[in-house]
């Protein structure tokens, strides 16, 4: 009998990647992606064969990330949007297995999984993956969605002391050899214990956007996942950009890459493009949805100041869920993520309306140009630090 060989420990590439301007792709394990639209051509995610075809052409062009929406149910509307979705820890799972180099990760809602579980759970999925486990944290804000979880949907600043407590038990979950007690506010333990460790310190990132939720992501994440305020002016984004950079250097002497994500509308021309964006997203729109989606916006999280806020970024909603728009030719997309890196964006997550198309055509078309503009270094040569090893 032959000795099994060991699974090889990889890096993460997001920790790792020597990029300017690192890539993923987000929203691919639900219904519609993060377009609000009625557009028969938009994603459907329950379709296992096309989320692995979508990740694997990620994975082999270079990118660093694969993130998914956690999402329970729908915004209802006439499409339902993201009404269908994987769940996210089985999704980093099975795609981690069938990827070589591009980090997994799960976006965690904390209140409907015990951080034991999580921790495990995690561990697996680094284990499958040679190391390549990512955790978004969310807390939760959709009030129809938690009211599922016994009803769990705590006062807002309450959701992140609760996630203070979860995040401490899991990150000693994954570092201490020694079984710990643990006594809070939201959970006892007696003797918790978790083997095997995972082979690299798990990447962690969260989007809070209100004052509590930011100090949360810079007191402990690697990355903050940022609404970008995208209609303001440069110097109002730079100030929202460097607010989590500077909080995390001052008050927390650390260090942190900031995400924002994008829809992608690429044409032959900037006029084919705009076509395109104003046939899914204004003459396919799914109004209804949106309205439900941004009500709730409004009433349960700080991403935006209040309604009047969330009003302007309506039509960016429907075309991918208010992120930053790269719309036009592959010379102008280019230049328009110079722009965000400029302003101080470390990395893209990329949604299109299709993704299966959009992802190729962006691979073959976009990707060359941004080597030979410095953006990126070939897919090749992206993997080369020596691999973090969790203590
Ligand atoms: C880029 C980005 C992605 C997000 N993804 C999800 C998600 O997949 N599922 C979810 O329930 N909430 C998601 N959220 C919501 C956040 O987790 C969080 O609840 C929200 O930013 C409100 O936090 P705050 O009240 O501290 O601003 C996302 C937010 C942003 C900005």
């Amino acid at each position: 009998m032959t000795a099994m060989t060991p699974v090889p420990r990889k890096q993460n590439p997001v920790r790792h990647s020597k990029n300017k301007i690192k890539l993923g792709v987000f929203g691919f394990n639900i219904e519609g992606g993060c377009t609000l639209t009625n557009a028969p051509e938009r994603h459907h995610a329950a379709d296992w064969q096309s989320n692995v075809a979508i990740a694997q052409m990620a994975d082999r062009a270079g990118m660093e990330m694969l993130l998914p929406v956690g999402r329970w149910r729908g915004w209802e509307g006439d499409s339902n949007p993201m009404g269908v979705s994987y769940e996210t820890y089985t999704w980093a799972a099975g795609l981690a297995s069938v990827t070589e180099q591009i980090a997994l990760f799960t976006t965690s809602h904390l209140s409907t999984v015990h951080p034991l579980f999580a921790a495990k759970q995690a561990a697996t999925i680094d284990h499958i993956s040679g190391g390549r486990f990512g955790l978004n944290i969310i807390c939760g804000w959709f009030g129809k969605e938690m009211g599922m979880f016994n009803g769990l949907q705590r006062e807002h600043d309450r959701r992140y002391d609760h996630a203070d407590e979860w995040l401490e038990i899991a990150l000693r979950a994954w570092g201490e050899q020694e079984a710990f007690d643990f006594q809070g506010d939201f959970f006892q333990i007696a003797q918790g214990y978790s083997q095997p460790k995972p082979l690299n310190q798990p990447f962690l990132m969260n989007a809070g956007g209100s004052t509590r939720g930011r100090r949360f992501c810079t007191q402990h994440c690697d990355a903050a996942f940022l609404i970008l305020k995208h209609e303001d002016d440069d110097d109002t984004i730079r100030a929202q950009i460097n607010a989590y950079r500077d909080q995390a250097r001052i008050e927390f002497g650390r260090e942190i890459q900031i995400w924002v994500y994008a829809y992608v509308v690429q044409e032959d021309s900037l006029a084919e493009a705009e076509r395109k964006l104003q046939y899914y997203a204004n003459e396919q729109g799914d109004d209804a949805a949106l309205d439900n989606v941004t009500r709730e916006i409004g009433i349960q999280s700080g991403m935006f100041k209040d309604a009047a806020d969330a009003e302007r970024f309506r039509f960016h909603f429907k075309a991918g869920f208010a992120g930053v728009p790269l719309v036009g030719t592959a010379p102008m997309i280019v230049e328009q993520m110079q722009r965000w890196s400029d302003l101080g964006v470390d990395g893209l997550n990329l949604t299109w309306l299709d993704y299966r198309s959009g992802l190729a055509r962006f691979v073959d078309e976009v990707m060359p140009l941004m080597e030979q503009a410095g953006q990126r270094q070939t897919a090749t040569s992206i993997i080369t630090a020596p691999t973090q090893v969790l203590a």
